[in-house]
């Protein structure tokens, strides 16, 4: 499969996990000094190849139509971090309820170390399709490759977009245990550094496996 079917298909499937609805969410790939991105306005369950849009490092369109309004967003993210292909936004139901709490996700569950630490934090909200709202997302990621928008939704990033979509899968699982939590009470009980120390190298080793 050509990289614009891969991304296509990347953000039929993220529609198909209910990770988005309507016309909310968007998709990239880094694909050499390029950046392929869905198109702005369409339900993600519709898109097709021909509607990727090719944009440069700045930006500019080099093919196809309108890029998603939040290119910058998924531009600072690919520029700050190179280790990372791919980006998925979406505005899953429990990681977008929980983003209006602006606050990080604790370690209720061994795993918040899929996005690489103790937590899933939170960036704090900015008007959306802006470069404001791309800074505290790239600030955001700096040390995590998933987290919370502030009364937004998610995002979640990876070496490839199957990496991509099962961490925005895992970020809406975290979260929904989260708020599952908080209706119980106020303060969850969280892991502490220790176990998401050792939960870490189990993870690599998991991942290793895999
Ligand atoms: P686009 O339709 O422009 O991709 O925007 C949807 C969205 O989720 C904005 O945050």
């Amino acid at each position: 499969m050509n990289v614009r079917a891969a991304l296509a298909e990347a953000a039929r499937e993220v529609a198909r996990r209910g990770l988005v609805t309507g016309t909310a969410g968007n998709v990239s790939l880094r694909n050499g000094n390029e950046l392929l991105v869905t198109p702005t306005g369409r339900d993600l369950a519709t898109v097709t190849e021909s509607d990727i849009v090719t944009l440069d490092a700045e930006g500019r369109v080099l093919g196809g139509g309108k890029p998603t309004s939040e290119w910058q967003l998924h531009r600072a993210i690919l520029a700050a971090r190179p280790d990372l292909a791919a980006v998925v936004h979406t505005h899953s139901p429990h990681a977008t309820a929980a983003s209006a709490l602006k606050r990080n996700i604790p370690a209720v569950h061994y795993m918040v170390v899929a996005a690489g630490g103790a937590d899933i934090p939170c960036a704090p909200y900015a008007t959306p399709g802006g470069e404001v709202l791309a800074a505290h997302a790239a600030a955001a990621l700096a040390g995590r490759d998933a987290c919370l928008l502030a009364h937004h939704g998610a995002l979640a990033a990876g070496p490839t977009l199957a990496a991509a979509i099962a961490l925005a899968v895992v970020v809406e699982d975290l979260a929904r245990t989260w708020l599952t939590l908080l209706a119980v009470t106020p303060d969850p009980p969280s892991l502490g550094a220790d176990d998401i120390a050792a939960m870490r190298t189990a993870w690599a080793a998991y991942r290793g496996s895999a």
